[in-house]
């Protein structure tokens, strides 16, 4: 079968382990590998590469997605799709493997309608694709993340300020959840754990009485404009406040080894399901075992709270 793989959505550490995966599953399989560049943008514009052992040696340690990425508004046109398929028909591409996030899982779930046997895999580092317990980058991120907080501390503890660290996550409080447990957080504020400025600032003020020398706040982007913030928790706590959004550092770097694993596991399971006939589907990892879920099950869905939760409160 020729198999053609594409990354879309925003780059997040670990997909080259998966593109690296199914080319190497593929070949091993007896199926020629694709790489389609630039996210959907490159089924559109018939940019295509066909890929071996040799193209994607060395690519399980390296960042971002050799690929490249993009969010391709386009895409969203039937007439556009129609042509896109078209491209990968006269290349003899009769399958996908699409490694993103919610946007690109919309897109995959479309091409499986028009024809393409289509597979997707969870590639972003919000970890907010419902049917997996992971997504691939996820981990990579909230070690930047905590690394982050680390040093944030050190200068916050010197200085006896407030520091608060935005982190990305979209809608999704993942990042802002785990980083902040293992960053040893005061306060963690997310969309699903939201927590009022009044009772922040008053429990700031509670810990400046107590001699405490620093305190952290992590929270999900979009929330609030976190400099305003830091300056009300100056005026109002006593405790000096200086806010850091940590940005797009956090989708960078070197996977960590549970990316590589899951980018290698997902990707060499994505080539199996299509071996099997299998298609219109996205994998997910639960319970550490691989699984798989139709699109129908997941697009547009909305990802349960996180149950560690339950840990915000018993250990800030
Ligand atoms: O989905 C990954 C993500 O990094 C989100 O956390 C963030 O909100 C968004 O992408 C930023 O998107 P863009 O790269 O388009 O600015």
């Amino acid at each position: 079968m020729k198999i053609g793989v594409l990354t879309s959505g925003g780059d997040a550490p670990g997909m080259n382990a998966a593109i690296r995966a199914v080319v190497r599953a593929g070949n091993l399989y007896g199926h020629e590998i694709y790489g389609i560049k630039d996210g959907y943008s490159g089924m559109i514009n018939d940019d295509v590469v066909l890929l071996n052992h040799q193209s994607v040696s060395g690519m399980l340690s390296k960042g971002g997605t050799f690929l490249g990425t993009a969010r391709s508004s386009e895409f969203l046109l039937e007439e556009v799709r129609i042509k896109a398929v078209e491209n990968m028909k006269n290349r003899g591409i009769e399958a996908l493997i699409a490694i993103g996030g919610d946007g690109t899982y919309r897109g995959a779930m479309d091409l499986t309608k028009m024809g393409l046997k289509t597979i997707g895999l969870p590639g972003t580092i919000d970890n907010d694709i419902p049917g997996t317990d992971f997504t691939i980058g996820f981990h990579t991120a909230v070690e930047t993340i905590v690394d982050a907080i680390d040093k944030l501390r050190d200068t916050s503890t010197s200085h006896q300020r407030c520091s608060i660290v935005e982190v990305m996550g979209r809608h999704c409080g993942d990042l802002a959840l785990f980083s902040g447990i293992c960053g040893g957080a005061e306060f963690i504020v997310t969309p699903e754990h939201p927590m009022n400025k009044e009772q922040i600032i008053s429990q700031l003020k509670k810990h400046r009485a107590e001699g405490r020398r620093h305190a952290i706040i992590v929270i999900t982007e979009n929330i609030l404009n976190v400099h305003e913030f830091a300056e009300e928790i100056t005026e109002k706590s006593g405790f000096a406040s200086r806010a850091t959004v940590l940005g797009y550092i956090q989708r960078g770097g070197s996977p960590c080894p549970e990316d590589r694993i899951l980018g290698s596991r997902m990707g060499t399971y994505a080539v199996e399901l299509l071996n099997d006939d299998i298609y219109g589907v996205c994998v997910g990892i639960r319970d550490s075992r691989m699984v798989h879920l139709p699109f129908s099950n997941v697009v547009g869905q909305k990802r349960p709270k996180n149950e560690i939760y339950s840990l915000v409160k018993k250990v800030s």
